[in-house]
């Protein structure tokens, strides 16, 4: 048997969801009956097509083949890769995700090597070098302090070779925080069987109710990261290059995108350094 049912049944925002700004609370939120309902509808092979070869293209573009998927979550982006040629492991924080994402990629023909780590001492688990780290799936937003995002940056980037690149998407908060987006509006490959809709935003909290068409609803607390402090973030951190497509287009009008996709480039430039 799975060792999935031990994963909580229901989710737990206690008396006041609204004051729920904790890192460590990811693990009480991605429950089973949310994971599991999840994952029965969004079709994986609906969220291919969405995707396209996007990612595929972009770590070929880079020259990279070992790629460590930070934010595995059911599985999808591991297995998509793995099938694709790409040598993959799968890192997430809880560990009833990894047994999810194992039993997926088993289902679908494809063993993953996994690792049970939180971001933010990811080295002490990852003792190995990467061509990619993959973060994907708007899972960044779930850490909701500074400190917290500049140690887990700081961890991707010392798991990559020299020249190796990060991948990391956010939700279009800024559209959200600015009021650019109609409260209507139907997110990123939700589909018809699933609504996610924003319940309250303010500028340390998004929280987002998806609604199941039986009317199940969960929830998701997350940090509204703003386009421009990720890049600054990155490149605080090492990062020498940022390059931002929104919804995989290169060229984008800024309330538009429902997701910002940065590729984070740890290669040194020295023309660029000469040159400033
Ligand atoms: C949105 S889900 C995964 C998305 C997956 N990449 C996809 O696109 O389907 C976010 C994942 O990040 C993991 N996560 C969130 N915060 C984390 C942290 N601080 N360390 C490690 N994993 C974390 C959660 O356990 C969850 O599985």
């Amino acid at each position: 048997m799975s060792n999935v049912v031990s994963m909580k049944r229901k989710q737990d925002f206690g008396d006041d969801p609204l004051a729920v700004r904790e890192t460590s609370h990811y693990q009480k939120e991605y429950v089973e009956s949310f994971v599991d309902k999840w994952d029965a509808l969004i079709d994986w092979d609906r969220r291919a097509q969405s995707e396209g070869e996007f990612f595929i293209e972009t770590l070929r573009q880079h020259g990279a083949k070992k790629v460590l998927d930070v934010a595995t979550g059911t599985g999808f982006h591991s297995v998509m890769l793995a099938k694709a040629g790409f040598e993959v492991t799968s890192v997430d924080g809880s560990d009833e995700m990894l047994a999810k994402a194992f039993d997926n990629a088993r289902g679908r023909g494809e063993m993953l090597r996994t690792i049970h780590s939180d971001w933010r001492w990811l080295n002490r688990e990852v003792h190995d070098l990467y061509d990619a780290v993959i973060c994907l799936g708007n899972s960044f937003t779930h850490l909701h302090n500074d400190n917290d995002r500049r140690k887990s940056l700081a961890e991707f980037y010392a798991t990559l070779r020299h020249d190796g690149i990060l991948i990391l998407d956010q939700r279009n908060y800024d559209a959200l925080l600015d009021h650019q987006v109609e409260p209507t509006h139907n997110y990123y490959y939700c589909g018809e069987d699933v609504r996610a809709f924003p319940e309250h935003i303010d500028e340390s909290l998004a929280r987002f109710c998806y609604e199941f068409n039986d009317g199940a609803q969960f929830h998701l607390n997350m940090f509204p990261l703003r386009k421009a402090y990720v890049t600054r973030l990155m490149k605080e951190v090492g990062f020498q290059n940022v390059t931002t497509f929104g919804d995989f287009q290169e060229t984008f009008r800024e309330k538009e995108p429902d997701f910002f996709i940065h590729v984070a480039e740890k290669t040194y430039d020295e023309k660029k350094d000469a040159a400033s």
